[in-house]
């Protein structure tokens, strides 16, 4: 080890705290999301995010849903970054354009609503990554469901992947095992698959989504057996052969717009929605079978569940410390950072 030829105390102190920043900044980098990431930053962003959500619950009672099911399709493709929330550009082809969200994906003007009010309270400070984080707990809780302490400290992308969208985002037609496969590729298990899945209690589908059940199922010249047949007439009302397909119904017809267990108790009665709904109880022998039993029979179990698998899901490979940016517009990339890793440029 040399010492330094210089050795005045002020020196010393100064180099101490250049090491304590550089360390801090390294272990940022591969740090863990917290809890009281923004406490000192910016102590009000979650009352900032639930009071717009609020105020746009008023006029769409789905826009909870919505918004959940942006943070789930972030952080399916390449974690949770932001990557979804990126317009098309001369150098970047958006998700929400790939198949599993174009025409289907929505909420974004909210998500910008709630960025620019965070931008006036704490500008330059809240990522856009954690904004769906936010957004995702805080529509479950003004739903009727759990509340919990959102994991926060990601930093939002500058790139976006169309392709990988259609890839590891999960369709509604595909079978249990690929359903599982996907999960566990991004580290969620079954357990994780059925908790979340239970956020269908609330939100719509196209009849796009789930026609495939109401007339000619797997080629099979009929509906899909495992579709109550009272929920069947209904929903071939709603969608008719050779109609709209762009009707939307209620993902849960007990308790369209509640956050709470009805939906595992609709697949107990055939009545899931979408195919990949029903496949979590209908599927005979699998594990997924008792999960769903168990939440069906308590909805505590349910709750405390989905915040586990919420949380867990939330950790997909975040952007921390130096890496990524804070957008200043959820819909762009920055057009530059410095090397403290704020933006330079205006909206
Ligand atoms: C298990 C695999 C999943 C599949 C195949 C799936 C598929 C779908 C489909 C096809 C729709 C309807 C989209 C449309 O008609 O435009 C939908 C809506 C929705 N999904 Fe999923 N989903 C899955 C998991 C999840 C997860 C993990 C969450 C959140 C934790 C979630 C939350 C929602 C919500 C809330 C809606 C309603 C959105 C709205 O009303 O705008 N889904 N999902
Ligand atoms: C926090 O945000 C809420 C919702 O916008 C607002 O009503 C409240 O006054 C804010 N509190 C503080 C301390 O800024
Ligand atoms: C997304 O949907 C629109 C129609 O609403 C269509 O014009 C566009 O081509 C679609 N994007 C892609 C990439 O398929
Ligand atoms: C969130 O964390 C705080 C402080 O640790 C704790 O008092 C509170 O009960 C937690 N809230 C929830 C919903 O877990
Ligand atoms: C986008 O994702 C696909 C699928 O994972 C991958 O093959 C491709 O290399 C990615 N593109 C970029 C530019 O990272
Ligand atoms: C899934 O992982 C959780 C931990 O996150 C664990 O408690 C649960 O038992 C696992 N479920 C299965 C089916 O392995
Ligand atoms: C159902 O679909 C199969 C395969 O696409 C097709 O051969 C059959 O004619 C269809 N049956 C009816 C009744 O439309
Ligand atoms: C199809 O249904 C959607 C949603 O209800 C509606 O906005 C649209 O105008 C309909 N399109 C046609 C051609 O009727
Ligand atoms: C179909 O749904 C009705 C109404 O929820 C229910 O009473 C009935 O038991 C269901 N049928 C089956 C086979 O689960
Ligand atoms: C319901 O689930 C909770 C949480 O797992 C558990 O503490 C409780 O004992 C369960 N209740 C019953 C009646 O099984
Ligand atoms: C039901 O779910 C709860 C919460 O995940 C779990 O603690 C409990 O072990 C489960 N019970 C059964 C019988 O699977
Ligand atoms: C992104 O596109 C949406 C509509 O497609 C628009 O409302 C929004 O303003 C756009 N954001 C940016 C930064 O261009
Ligand atoms: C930022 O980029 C936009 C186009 O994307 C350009 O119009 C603007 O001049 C740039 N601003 C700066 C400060 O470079």
């Amino acid at each position: 080890m040399s010492s330094s030829s210089s050795s005045s105390s002020s020196c010393c102190t100064l180099l101490i705290g250049l090491l304590c920043v550089i360390l801090l900044g390294g272990s940022l980098s591969h740090g863990q999301l917290s809890p009281t990431f923004y406490d000192s930053t910016c102590p009000n962003a979650s009352n900032i995010v639930r009071g717009i959500i609020a105020e746009a619950l008023k006029t769409d009672a789905r826009i909870g849903g919505s918004l959940i099911r942006l943070h789930f399709h972030d952080c399916f493709v390449n974690g949770c970054d932001g990557s979804l929330l990126l317009n098309n550009s001369a150098t970047i082809q958006s998700e929400k354009e790939a198949p599993p969200n174009n025409n289907s994906a929505r909420g974004f003007g909210v998500v910008d609503n709630i960025k620019t009010a965070l931008e006036t309270a704490c500008p330059a400070t809240v990522s856009c990554a954690d904004i769906l984080a936010i957004a995702a707990e805080e529509s479950v809780s003004l739903a009727g469901g759990p509340s919990w302490n959102v994991s926060l400290g990601r930093r939002d992308s500058t790139t976006a992947n169309r392709t990988a969208a259609g890839l590891f985002l999960p369709g509604p037609t595909e079978a249990l095992s690929v359903l599982k496969a996907k999960f566990l590729a991004v580290g969620l298990n079954s357990t994780d698959l059925v908790a979340l899945s239970g956020a269908h209690t609330f939100g719509r589908a196209q009849c796009s989504t789930f026609i495939n059940r109401l007339y000619n199922f797997s080629g099979s010249g009929n509906p899909d057996p495992t579709l109550n047949t009272t929920y069947l007439s209904t929903l071939q009302g709603i969608c008719p052969q050779n109609g709209n397909t762009t009707v939307v119904t209620n993902l849960d017809l007990t308790t369209p717009d509640v956050f709470d267990n009805k939906y595992f108790s609709n697949l107990q009665s055939l009545e899931g929605l979408l195919q990949s709904d029903q496949e979590l109880f209908s599927t005979t022998g699998d594990e997924t079978v008792a999960i769903v039993n168990n939440f069906t029979a308590n909805q505590t179990a349910f709750f405390a569940s989905f915040v586990v698998s919420m949380i867990k899901m939330g950790n997909i490979s975040p952007l921390t410390g130096t890496a990524g940016e804070i957008r200043l517009n959820c819909g762009k990339v920055n057009n530059s950072t410095g090397s403290d890793g704020l933006l330079y440029s205006s909206m």
